[in-house]
């Protein structure tokens, strides 16, 4: 196997202080998404959504990976163009999500597994035929009365390592994401133990697996305390929590750590993005975004399925996308989100 390509690959996801953005919802949740600001759900919708997001302008200079989702990568633009070719147009390397969802693991109550390792070796090479140049797989590890059990973390730990392996043969540089979610009650030590123990999990596999390490990228949560939890810790307390985990599990041939936003508010995911930037300047890898809601979700609400509404959502994309990627140096400041710094940013 080539390992330089996917070294190379994994660098320009991670350089330019730039970071990724994930427009790979599966058709459900976007609908749900739609749904919930009363935007027809249909094909034409969803696609002409995620030309707005391509067509940002300027986006580039903020995100320098975009993940797609299946039917994303078969359509085009109204230029004709494809989704992973107008991408590259705008200096952002096309992605793909590949697994195919979470569903309930057989035998263990309110625990999932991650699906699609089968058939999955010919689907990755048909993305990367299609433009896709690495690759995104989503593990789900919750919370709760008696979980996770060991036997969750393993199986999925090894599903995880099995992509990642596949995605490495086929010249695709998975991004590894085993999520911790922030549903429930937990306080944030309980979120760390779970993250660690997950991340162990996780690197022993992707070793056992013969996955190259220095070719692939890890999507993280950040470690919260759980929504319902009734005492929320500061930004520098989620940053700090969250880098010692890492430190104790991330192997430093990682070249890159873009955490996932969670359902985070927008600015809070920026702030506690920023402060673990301020507080880790000199940590083995680079701290960015690989966010989804953090990101689209004020630009979907201004959109609402209305042409007219279009430029103003791609000036509120800009703007988080600008928010994300000064948060990744350490330059995020409230100020930004002040109502009259947003058309000067965008200018
Ligand atoms: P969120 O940032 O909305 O958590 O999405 C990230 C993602 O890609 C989930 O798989």
């Amino acid at each position: 196997m080539k390992t330089q390509p996917l070294q190379d690959t994994a660098r320009k996801l991670i350089a330019g202080g730039k970071g990724l953005l994930a427009m790979d919802e599966s058709t459900p949740t976007c609908n749900k998404r739609f749904a919930a600001l009363g935007i027809p759900q249909n094909q034409e919708t969803r696609r002409s959504y995620r030309e707005l997001i391509v067509t940002t302008p300027h986006l580039g200079e903020s995100i320098s990976g975009a993940i797609l989702f299946d039917e994303t990568i078969r359509q085009t633009l109204t230029s004709g163009d494809t989704f992973p070719k107008a991408l590259l147009n705008a200096d952002i390397v096309p992605g793909i999500k590949v697994d195919l969802g979470a569903k309930d693991l057989a035998g263990f109550p309110g625990e999932k597994i991650t699906e699609g390792l089968d058939g999955l070796s010919a689907r990755v090479r048909e993305y990367a035929q299609m433009g896709a140049q690495f690759a995104k797989w989503r593990a789900v590890i919750a919370i709760g009365g008696g979980i996770p059990t060991p036997g969750c973390i393993e199986a999925n730990a090894h599903a995880l390592a099995r992509y990642a392996a596949i995605c490495q043969d086929a010249g695709l540089v998975p991004i590894v994401e085993p999520e911790v979610p922030m549903d429930g009650p937990h306080d944030l030590q309980q979120c760390y133990d779970v993250t660690e123990r997950v991340l162990h999990a996780v690197f022993n596999q992707l070793l056992r697996q013969r996955v190259v390490l220095e070719g692939m990228i890890l999507k993280p949560n950040m470690v919260l305390p759980g929504k319902d939890c009734p005492h929320q810790d500061g930004a520098d307390q989620v940053a700090d929590a969250t880098v010692h985990c890492l430190l104790r599990a991330v192997p430093a041939a990682v070249p890159g750590v873009a955490f996932l936003s969670g359902g985070q508010p927008s600015e809070l995911a920026s702030a506690r993005l920023n402060a673990m930037n301020v507080r880790f300047a000199s940590s083995p890898w680079p701290l960015t975004f690989s966010f989804s809601r953090a990101i689209q979700h004020p630009a979907l609400e201004i959109w609402s399925g209305q042409i007219a509404n279009a430029n103003a959502a791609q000036q509120s994309l800009r703007h988080r996308a600008e928010c994300n990627r000064a948060a990744r140096r350490g330059l995020y400041t409230a100020e930004m989100e002040a109502p009259s710094m947003a058309p000067i940013m965008s200018r």
